[in-house]
């Protein structure tokens, strides 16, 4: 069955994904693809709304509860906007998504746990490309704190963003087809190139099938 590709961006705080995706989907449009933008937590309604309880400060959920309501708006996002949006041949790019689980809360419950709740949220949707943009964490941090976008989750201490960062490259190294690891501290419109050369190399052909369709 045809169906359009599926991108997500990655990484840790600070690491440049919304303005890289604004590139992408910008690139994309100039060749004819339709391409819908979305992001995690959020991308609906409800998911909006489960990203305010999550980022707003609303109590404090332990790491069993985090990963509840992620996936919970995931599951949103995936049934409501990717999944229609890839069955339309459309591309899709998705700021973060189920590696963000891996990475955030895989420290923090069983690893079988965190599976279950993914396979629960995604209906078994995998991304065709996963780009991670990778810089240490003390600089995506400073970046975060100058836009004045520090959350709960970017407050935790630097040694918790390390681990994010090495769950990250260990998701990488695990499955090289799937995720490309990106120099997140690279100037911005070399990032940008670099990543419209990976697409074109990776999913190429698909893309080029999408546009038909
Ligand atoms: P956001 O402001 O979107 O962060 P960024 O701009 O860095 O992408 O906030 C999302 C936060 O939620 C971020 O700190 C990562 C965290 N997160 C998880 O811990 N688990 C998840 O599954 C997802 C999707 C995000």
């Amino acid at each position: 069955m045809k169906r359009g590709v599926f991108v997500t961006f990655e990484g840790g705080e600070g690491a440049g994904k919304s303005t890289q995706i604004r590139h992408l989907a910008r690139w994309l449009a100039e060749r004819g693809i339709e391409t819908a933008v979305t992001r995690e937590p959020g991308g609906t309604p409800l998911a909006e709304a489960v990203r305010g309880v999550l980022l707003g400060g609303a109590g404090t959920p332990d790491a069993v509860t985090q990963t509840l309501l992620f996936a919970a708006a995931r599951r949103d996002n995936v049934l409501n906007v990717i999944r229609p949006a890839l069955a339309a041949g459309h591309a899709v790019l998705c700021d973060r998504f189920a590696d963000s689980t891996r990475a955030y809360q895989g420290g923090k419950l069983p690893d079988a746990d965190i599976e279950a709740t993914i396979r629960l949220a995604t209906d078994g949707l995998a991304p065709d490309l996963t780009l991670l943009l990778d810089l240490p964490p003390e600089v995506g941090l400073a970046r975060a704190r100058r836009r004045g976008t520090a959350d709960r989750f970017e407050n935790d201490n630097l040694s918790f963003h390390e681990g994010v960062r090495g769950r990250f490259l260990a998701l990488a190294k695990a499955e090289p087809a799937r995720v490309a690891v990106l120099d997140g501290t690279l100037p911005e419109d070399e990032l940008a190139v670099t990543i419209t050369r990976i697409v074109e190399e990776r999913l190429g052909v698909r893309v080029a099938r999408g546009r038909e369709s």
